[in-house]
């Protein structure tokens, strides 16, 4: 039974923003590493002694087990060129031309979980896995863009399985955003596909992430025996990128921002945009990172922001 999503209180607001900061800065953080010859259980290390030593915060997905799952052995979720989502790190190297999604969320000391995701290119990539990165990151923004009271998340599936589809690609189907707080998954389900004026309202108060999975090749996906990852069906490369949002009185807040996150997309000049670019710029870098700070922030940005595009 689908309950009514209860919106945040201030204070729970509050709360969110913080904890969806300190999951955007683990990020921040990890990205200068990201390189060839890097494993992903290195990354995973990295991040979980950041996470426990700099933040004080814990991974939520450390022995996450939902019914019907074994508990989630890794701190974060690392899931490489046709992984869709929940890869487990590993002692394989990156190599050159991998793309890497990185999913992080924290449990901050007040019980709050904040989740963003982000791709990453390992040194350079085909066309294509530039595109598909480029195309999903786009998908997020269009969806975030859709978020508004009185909207539904129709509007905002509608918009993105519009975008992946224009482009030849398509939109994962298993899974999707989520409801956030006090609790890692709540009410409502955020499908990436939809049509317009359909399904939950939105109303000032909500928070929930927006996360799609968009796949170069079909939508079908096929579970690993580790009882986790979630490969694409015909093993084509498959994008995904996260940021967990708030409806305003009059459109959305992104709140898992941070000094490093890649600026909304360069044709996207709206007010939303304004704001959030804004909101980056005033952003102190994450905590005993400032040296790999400017690296970082300059290389993804480069990417996926100021690029103009016409087709968004
Ligand atoms: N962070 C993922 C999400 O966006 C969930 C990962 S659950 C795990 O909802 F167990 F795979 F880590
Ligand atoms: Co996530
Ligand atoms: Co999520």
């Amino acid at each position: 039974m689908m309950s009514k999503p209860i919106p945040k209180t201030p204070e729970e607001i509050k709360e969110m923003r913080i904890a969806c900061r300190l999951a955007a800065e683990v990020l921040d953080y990890i990205a200068p590493f990201v390189q060839i010859g890097v494993t992903t259980a290195e990354l995973d290390r990295l991040c979980r002694e950041y996470m426990e030593k700099t933040q004080s915060t814990i991974s939520a997905t450390l022995n996450y087990a939902p019914p019907g799952y074994t508990p989630y052995p890794a701190s974060i979720c690392t899931s490489l060129n046709h992984q869709v989502c929940h890869g487990i790190p590993g002692k394989k190297p990156l190599k050159k031309g991998d793309i890497l999604n990185i999913d992080v969320t924290v449990i901050t000391p007040a019980g709050f979980f904040g989740d963003t995701s982000r791709m990453f290119i390992v040194g350079e990539a085909s066309i294509l896995a530039k595109r598909l990165c480029q195309t999903a990151y786009e998908c997020m923004w269009l969806g975030i863009a859709a978020v508004r009271p009185g909207a539904r998340l129709g509007d905002v599936g509608h918009v993105i399985q519009r975008h992946a589809e224009r482009n030849g690609f398509s939109v994962v189907r298993e899974f999707c955003g989520h409801g956030i707080g006090r609790k890692f998954h709540e009410e409502p389900q955020v499908l990436h596909y939809g049509h317009p004026g359909t399904g939950v309202e939105l109303w000032p108060g909500m928070i929930f992430t927006i996360e799609p999975m968009i796949n170069a090749g079909k939508a079908a996906i096929s579970e690993l025996s580790d009882g986790w990852t979630i490969v694409t069906r015909d093993r084509s490369l498959s994008a995904q990128w996260e940021h967990t949002v708030l409806v305003t009185g009059t459109g959305a807040e992104v709140l898992s921002l941070s000094a490093a996150c890649p600026l909304p997309p360069g044709a996207m000049t709206g007010t939303l945009a304004k704001a959030t670019a804004d909101a980056i710029a005033a952003l102190p870098p994450a905590p005993a990172h400032v040296e790999a700070f400017e690296h970082a922030s300059r290389a993804i940005s480069a990417i996926y922001g100021g690029v103009e595009r016409d087709k968004i």
